[in-house]
């Protein structure tokens, strides 16, 4: 079954060509990741996605509705959230205040299901669910900027979390992670696609190649290669662009 159906996707940034004609369906089954060098265009490809850019030709339809320059607004309320490559966080508000503004948020779109109830209340207790299935219950009352670096990360997938999505799409979340941190994160997004569509954008290529079902490599913003995992590594293509480099 198609989640995703992308028809010749294009974005330029004047002279260039960020995402070029990308043609895909993205099946609602299995952990999809991005890879490819940086510059490869996999941030835009996911700011095009998520409403955040307007492609320049190209449609993209999410379960057969076409969501092509809809606002990021808009497009979560088809069930579609996002974490970002660079995290961004309340720094003076704590970690439960960090996710009770995106849970408030989330609440006002609903129409009036909360109204018999203590509204505060209700948000908080959301809030507090978030945290608790993230293993950061313990850090509710912490000051955001006081946290650590995997911590902030697995906080601002809370956020991306509150908006109810039932896509997901994650930006470098290993990104400057310690290994004990990256193997908190990889159990996280493992159990997060049990309930979620997880699409990933990392370099860390133990994470890609241990919990993908499917990988897409972006090569100058166009498709290089989509496979299994097995189908990617082998690929000489792939190799020769991308897996044989390193990655700066
Ligand atoms: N807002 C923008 N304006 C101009 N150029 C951009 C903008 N965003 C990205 N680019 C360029 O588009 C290309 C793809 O960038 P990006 O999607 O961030 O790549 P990746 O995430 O794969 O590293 C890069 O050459 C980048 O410099
Ligand atoms: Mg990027």
């Amino acid at each position: 079954m198609t989640l995703f159906s992308i028809q010749g996707l294009t974005k330029r940034f004047g002279a260039l060509t960020a995402t070029n004609n990308v043609t895909l369906d993205i099946g609602r089954e299995g952990i999809l990741s991005i890879i490819g060098p940086n510059g490869a265009g996999k941030t835009t490809f996911f700011n095009l996605l998520t409403g955040f850019l307007k492609p320049d030709e190209g449609k993209i339809f999410y379960k057969g509705q076409d969501v092509t320059g809809k606002k990021p607004y808009q497009i979560i309320r088809y069930g579609i959230s996002r974490s970002f490559q660079v995290v961004s966080l309340f720094e003076e508000m704590t970690v439960l205040d960090n996710v009770r503004v995106g849970v408030q948020r989330t609440l006002g779109f609903m129409n009036r299901m909360f109204l018999n109830y203590s509204h505060a209340d209700a948000v908080t207790k959301k809030a507090m669910e978030l945290l608790e299935e993230a293993g950061m219950a313990d850090m509710a009352d912490l000051p955001a900027a006081s946290i650590p670096h995997g911590d902030r990360k697995i906080l601002d997938l809370c956020v991306a979390l509150t908006t109810n999505p039932e896509t997901i799409l994650l930006d470098e979340p290993m990104a400057g992670l310690s290994k004990a941190e990256r193997f908190r994160i990889t159990q996280l997004i493992k159990k997060l696609s049990e309930t979620h569509k997880v699409i990933i954008v990392e370099h860390d290529m133990d994470l890609v190649f241990g919990i993908s079902d499917h990988i897409l490599v972006l090569h100058h913003g166009a498709i290089l290669a989509m496979g299994s995992a097995g189908e990617i590594a082998a690929n000489e293509e792939v190799q020769a662009a991308y897996l044989g480099r390193e990655v700066a």
